[in-house]
């Protein structure tokens, strides 16, 4: 049916335009196996929050370079972090990144002591589920949406603002933002349409195709592999004075 080719389109868009960054080539699996990957994912999802790409990828490579795994991270000071933060603004983010490594959560039968030892000796460890992800101080519902289904692929939804720009022009909806009942509706409606076997792929394909095709002025509907299914389109095609840069 009609998700299924919308889910098609998109991931097979996604693989042959997909961006090469660096939190995208993966871990090299070592002693923490999945959780290299899932730290480089985490890492640079905080640091997407505000920032654009373009500028992440700078600051994340010196971030792992400095820093390649979440032991290194551990031993370090807040004002290192921010040291190495500076320019990105918000520091919050890179205190809650720190603060989540020394986070009772990640060992609750334990003492606050040395991060790098809670994790080495087999607390929770990572957590890998919306549900936890979203215990850990200042992380969101699309912090944890990404993290779960990039790093752990969970099959939940990751909605920001380019997936609502997307998916608003998809089902023309107007997109309000600051209305919760609207942004409930994105959300259930990403849930409906993210893939079961590749979320994380997915959910970044909707994020990939907001910020380079769907783009708030002048998209480039031609190079859309989901326009013939998208409805604002559609009605633009017919009226005129309907412009798809309303949503
Ligand atoms: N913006 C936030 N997260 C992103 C990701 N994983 N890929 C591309 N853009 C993003």
């Amino acid at each position: 049916g009609e998700v299924r080719s919308i889910r098609a389109s998109l991931l097979e868009w996604y693989d042959n335009n997909r961006r090469d960054l660096p939190w995208r080539r993966g871990g090299d699996g070592g002693e923490e196996g999945e959780d290299k990957g899932a730290y480089g994912v985490w890492v640079s999802e905080v640091m997407l929050q505000q920032t654009r790409v373009q500028t992440v990828i700078e600051y994340y490579n010196r971030w792992m370079l400095k820093w390649p795994s979440l032991h290194h991270l551990a031993s370090s000071s807040l004002e290192e972090v921010n040291e190495m933060w500076a320019g990105l603004g918000y520091y919050r983010r890179a205190r809650f990144l720190l603060e989540v490594i020394a986070s009772q959560w990640l060992m609750p039968s334990h003492e606050f002591y040395d991060g790098a030892k809670m994790i080495v000796t087999g607390g929770e460890g990572f957590p890998r589920t919306v549900a936890q992800l979203l215990k850990v101080p200042g992380i969101g519902e699309y912090t944890a949406g990404a993290i779960a289904s990039i790093a752990f692929k969970e099959v939940v939804p990751a909605v920001d603002g380019n997936v609502i720009r997307v998916l608003a022009r998809l089902k023309a909806i107007s997109a309000n933002p600051k209305d919760s009942v609207t942004m409930k509706k994105f959300w259930r409606l990403a849930g409906q349409l993210v893939d079961n076997s590749r979320p994380g792929d997915f959910n970044q394909s909707l994020m990939e195709l907001g910020a380079t095709v769907c783009t708030p002025l002048n998209p480039a509907c031609s190079s859309c592999p989901i326009s013939s299914k998208c409805q604002a389109r559609s009605i633009s095609e017919k009226d005129t004075s309907v412009a798809v840069t309303d949503y």
